[in-house]
């Protein structure tokens, strides 16, 4: 057979996977052929000499204050711009950021209490903003081509030399843009970022990425550690060139997407957690609560603690991407791909005072095997948390009353990534569910494809025929689909009708249109 697999070949390997003959075709020799290595993407070395690992303090975004507020609703302004920032020790950074800061300022709403937030940008290019892990409204939701920037960004030189970028007529840039937020929805993890269309991939890469934390009454009643014990981690790989500025392999002349090598996606040789390269936090020995979030453009991670305290099963997910789990999950390392986030407990009082407890991504090698590190020191304040054995209760969408199954074939084409065969296209709907409705979508994949749906989360139901994955629990919103598998997921949209988004959370593979429109209604 020939070297490059086929359409039909691929295909044919996903249906099997799909069908549940996919630990069957994994041992095959066939596979290693047919399939890019494990990898997910191309590693683009800095051309510097990396600093230090564990020199710097880890910094923790601030919390953005509303600029007036009213009976049901808080009003934020945020605004895109460049900025310089010393990532790394020695040089200067050049930044795209959210109030000119990477990570952007973290946005704090109560469920039920509606969030406003007005966006401007000063960037040289346009940028549409997307709550990610929000249940938004069509028109507040980020869509790839409703944009805001300054005036005279020229859309048909950013678009026009990409094959799959009609319609990008629809186009519009605002000078500014005010996206409303209903938040009704339940506790959880968000993140907004950047989501325009083709230029996604190093418009997050150079900054515009922040947290979004939604709180309620259920997860208060936990008194879950907070305060100083409350960590959000936005963990992201970056390269960096000699002069300190970001490296990203950009296609030049102002094209969107990616060069052909760092098709698969970019991976970076510095592992930045808030911004900061390996840093270091200074811990109590008591309960601590680390919000993961994986923000890399490509990269998978797979967090563990070293050392383990004894007993092992020192992380205590008690969250997924849409919230409280049903009960604490002990794991000892957790896998994240791309936009998935683990809201996990730490009892560092399992370690002696003075312990160096490391974060370690074992998938990594040398440098992207670190991450962070801990330092545990004395008992500090009283720790009244004692871990609850119930979080929550989370309803069961059943399956057996799903109304549709629709299948999504995730694959490379010659030139770009496709859904169904298709690269993304503006204005055609791959599907239009019914609000209320559950219905079953399988994602079958030739390669690793964290796929994410807007509007609202889902359930994974199986995996190649067989049970979820022990990082599936939960309402998830993003789903690591490994290579040549088959993932079900049970999903019901609510409340709003309009135009969506599905697309795998790989920026390179999302820029390079691996994205598709569904419709609500
Ligand atoms: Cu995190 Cu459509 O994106
Ligand atoms: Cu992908």
């Amino acid at each position: 057979m020939s070297a490059r697999p086929t359409r039909r070949q691929l295909l044919g390997l996903g249906g099997a996977a799909a069908l549940g003959l996919g630990g069957a075709f994994a041992a095959s020799p066939l596979i290693g052929r047919l399939l890019p290595p494990g990898e997910p993407g191309k590693l683009l070395r800095s051309r510097l000499p990396l600093p230090a690992r564990h020199q710097v303090e880890l910094p923790i975004p601030a919390v953005l204050q509303p600029v007036r507020s009213d009976a049901d609703a808080d009003y934020y302004e945020i605004t895109a711009r460049r900025a310089t920032a010393r990532l790394l020790p020695g040089h200067d950074t050049e930044v795209w950021g959210y109030q000119g800061t990477f990570p952007g300022p973290t946005i704090e709403s109560r469920s039920g209490r509606r969030t406003v937030i007005t966006h401007r940008s000063d960037l040289p290019r346009p940028t549409a903003v997307h709550l990610h892990g929000g249940h938004t409204p069509q028109d507040s939701d980020g869509y790839p081509l409703d944009l805001v920037g300054t005036a005279g960004h020229d859309m048909h030189a950013m678009h026009g030399g990409m094959e799959g970028m009609a319609g990008m007529d629809a186009a519009s840039i605002l000078p500014q843009r005010e996206y409303r937020y209903p938040m009704k929805q339940r506790a959880a993890t968000l993140w907004y970022h950047d989501h325009t269309m083709g230029f996604t991939g190093p418009q997050v890469y150079r900054g515009l990425a922040g947290f979004h934390l939604v709180r309620d009454e259920e997860e208060a009643a936990l008194g879950l550690p907070h305060g100083a014990r409350e960590l959000p981690l936005m963990i992201a790989d970056r390269s960096f060139a000699a002069d300190g500025s970001f490296a990203y392999p950009e296609p030049g002349g102002g094209r969107p997407g990616v060069q052909e090598p760092y098709m698969n996606g970019v991976l970076g040789d510095v592992m930045l957690v808030n911004g900061a390269p390996w840093p270091v936090a200074r811990v109590d020995r008591a309960w601590y609560r680390l919000r993961l979030l994986n923000a890399a453009n490509a990269r998978r991670l797979r967090l563990a603690l070293d050392p383990q305290p004894p007993g092992g099963g020192a992380l205590v997910q008690i969250g997924s991407d849409g919230g409280l789990l049903e009960r604490p999950l002990r794991h000892d390392s957790i896998d994240l791909a791309p936009a998935e986030r683990f809201d996990v407990l730490v009892d560092f009082s399992r370690y002696p005072a003075g312990t160096r407890v490391r974060l370690v991504n074992r998938l990594g090698s040398g440098p992207t095997a670190e991450v962070l590190r801990f330092d545990v020191g004395g008992d500090g304040a009283a720790d009244e948390f004692r871990l609850p054995e119930r979080l929550s209760t989370v309803e069961r969408l059943d399956p057996a009353k799903a109304v549709a199954t629709r299948t999504f074939v995730f694959q490379k084409d010659d030139r770009h990534w496709t859904i169904n065969g298709e690269g993304y296209r503006p204005g055609r709907a791959l599907a239009a569910p019914k609000l209320g409705r559950t219905e079953i979508w399988r994602f079958v994949t030739d390669f690793h494809h964290p796929v994410h749906l807007h509007l609202d989360p889902f359930q994974v139901i199986s995996r190649n025929n067989g049970d979820p994955g022990r990082y599936d629990t939960g309402w998830k919103d993003t789903v690591d689909v490994l290579p040549a598998q088959g993932v079900e997921v049970a999903v019901r949209f609510n409340d709003y009708a309009g135009r969506f988004l599905m697309h795998c959370h790989n920026l390179e593979h999302e820029d390079m249109a691996m994205m598709a429109e569904f419709t609500t209604e």
